[in-house]
C-alpha cells in the first residue's frame, strides 16, 4: 500500500517511514502547498487543509502541522510557531518569558489522514521552557524546550531519542497503530 505525505519536509518523511515500514506501507512524499488558515487550534488548519487538498490527490494521503503552546503566554507561539520562529526565533521567546515563573509548555502535533474520510491523530510532549539556549542537535524550539521527566533539552538529544517521545513520534505511533488495526 502507498500513501502520500504531503510535506516539504524530508527529515519528517524519514521519520514516518520508520513507522509504516514494519506494515508494509509505502510512503511517497509530494510538495504541494495549500492553505494554512488562521484558526486558534491547530486541529482546524490541519481539518480545513485537508478539505481543500482532498480532491487534488488520489490517492490515500495526510499532513501534519506542529506547533509549542507555552502556558504563561496563553499558549502563543501555538499555530503561529513556525511563523514565530522565524521573527523571533529562540531569543524572542526566552525576552517574553524572562521573568516568568511558570515555565510550562508542550508541543502538539496533528496528521490530518484522509482516505475518503478525515481522521485526526495527536500527540503530545508536555515539558517547560529552559532559562536559556542549549544543545545543538534538532530544531526549531529544540533549544529551550526540556521534556517533562529529563534535564536536558530537546537539542541536547540524540534524533532516536527525541523522535521515542517526541509530539510527532507520538502521533505518528497513534496513527501507524490505527493503520494496523484499520486496514492491513
Ligand atoms: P511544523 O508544523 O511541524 O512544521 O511545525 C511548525 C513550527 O513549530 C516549526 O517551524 C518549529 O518552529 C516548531 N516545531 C514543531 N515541531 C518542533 C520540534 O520538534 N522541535 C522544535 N520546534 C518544533
Amino acid at each position: 500500500m502507498e500513501i502520500v505525505f504531503i510535506t516539504s519536509n524530508k527529515g519528517k518523511v524519514e521519520e514516518a517511514q520508520k513507522y509504516f515500514a514494519p506494515l508494509g506501507i509505502k510512503i511517497i512524499q509530494k510538495k504541494i502547498e495549500y492553505p494554512e488558515i488562521q484558526a486558534e487550534e491547530l486541529e482546524d488548519v490541519v481539518e480545513f487543509a485537508l478539505n481543500w487538498l482532498k480532491d487534488k490527490l488520489d490517492k490515500p494521503f495526510f499532513i501534519d502541522d506542529s506547533g509549542l503552546f507555552i502556558e504563561a503566554l496563553d499558549g502563543f507561539p501555538g499555530v503561529y510557531s513556525a511563523y514565530v520562529f522565524k521573527t523571533l526565533g529562540n531569543e524572542g521567546i526566552l525576552k517574553l518569558m524572562e521573568g516568568v515563573e511558570n515555565r510550562k509548555a508542550y508541543f502538539k502535533s496533528v496528521i490530518g489522514y484522509y482516505d475518503g474520510e478525515m481522521h485526526i491523530f495527536k500527540g503530545i510532549v508536555k515539558g517547560r521552557i529552559g532559562y536559556e539556549k542549549r544543545g545543538s542537535l534538532g530544531f526549531g524550539f529544540d533549544p529551550i524546550f526540556i521534556p517533562e521527566g529529563f534535564d536536558k533539552t530537546f537539542a541536547e538529544m540524540t534524533t532516536e531519542e527525541k523522535n521515542k517521545i517526541s509530539h510527532r513520534g507520538r502521533a505518528l505511533a497513534t496513527f501507524s497503530k490505527w493503520l494496523k488495526e484499520n486496514l492491513i
